[in-house]
């Protein structure tokens, strides 16, 4: 580009050396439509599981333990006599337990390369759609700090199993009655059966996950074991923006439910 070229240097699509389109995008559909629901349902979600996750009230009904307090890890579960209270925290800490356990799946969430995209896209515009120009002058992408820190996803990944299985662990105690006795079932178990297969297909899915099965592998003939579960999780990652979205509201729906039983709104219907 000549000397008198007026546009900024860096890496944006109107820098130097891209061309010179005075619109500000080519698209004639509704681009901004899908942005916009990420944004309104990613919003939904935020406040109620801020509301949730500092109630410090209402999330164990025998004998379901809410999956936004699971593990309940603090003395002040004090509702949870019976439940699977771990107590490692004692009397100091004063707030809602919720806000230990959540930083992990928080953070699973927040560094997944579905909800990256998402919210890049919804929040940050950078960019809002395929072939539509962001607002800001320079892209350095997840190169610099702060968001080379995304690169810590696969150690959340790890985290998230254990999540899952915690989760797990509390689905097989909803077999169990108020007086720890085998053979129960109600609605709550059919909440939380759905929700944990939903918990698992997405974390399972992860990308970080496939990579562990099956990168860094030269040759898969030699691999068969591993090559079948990448091929497996390969089959599912290419689902995962709706596992995202489906484990996002079965967590919300199965820790609102807990939330009516504990609240005293319901009753746990009971097959057997
Ligand atoms: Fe979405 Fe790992 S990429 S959970």
């Amino acid at each position: 580009p000549p000397d008198t070229d007026p546009r900024p240097p860096g890496g944006g699509v109107r820098s130097p050396g891209r061309a010179a389109i005075a619109a500000r995008h080519l698209r004639t559909d509704r681009w901004w439509l899908a942005p916009a629901v990420t944004a309104a349902g990613l919003l939904a979600f935020v406040a109620y599981s801020t509301w949730r996750a500092f109630a410090n009230a209402d999330y164990y009904a025998a004998p379901y333990v809410s999956p936004f307090y699971s593990p309940c890890l603090a003395e002040n579960c004090r509702t949870m006599q019976g439940g699977p209270n771990a107590d490692l925290f004692g009397s100091w800490w004063a707030i809602s337990p919720a806000i230990i356990i959540l930083i992990f799946p928080l953070g699973f969430r927040l560094t997944c390369y579905y909800y990256r995209k998402a919210y890049y896209r919804s929040f940050w515009a950078s960019p809002p759609a395929c072939a539509v120009a962001e607002p800001h002058r320079t892209y350095t992408g997840e190169s610099r700090l702060p968001l080379i820190l995304q690169n810590v996803h696969r150690y959340f990944f790890y985290a998230a199993l254990l999540v899952a299985g915690v989760l797990t662990y509390d689905t097989v105690l909803s077999f169990r009655d108020e007086h720890h006795a085998w053979g129960h079932m109600g609605l709550g178990t059919v909440v939380f059966l759905v929700n944990i297969v939903l918990i698992w297909s997405y974390t399972l899915s992860c990308h970080s996950c496939r990579h562990i099965v099956g990168g860094r592998l030269r040759h898969f003939s030699r691999h068969p074991v591993r090559y079948r579960m990448w091929q497996f999780i390969g089959r599912m990652n290419a689902h995962h923006m709706l596992l995202a979205w489906a484990s996002l509201v079965s967590v919300a729906l199965a820790d609102f439910y807990v939330y009516l039983l504990a609240s005293g709104v319901l009753d746990d219907p009971r097959f057997f």
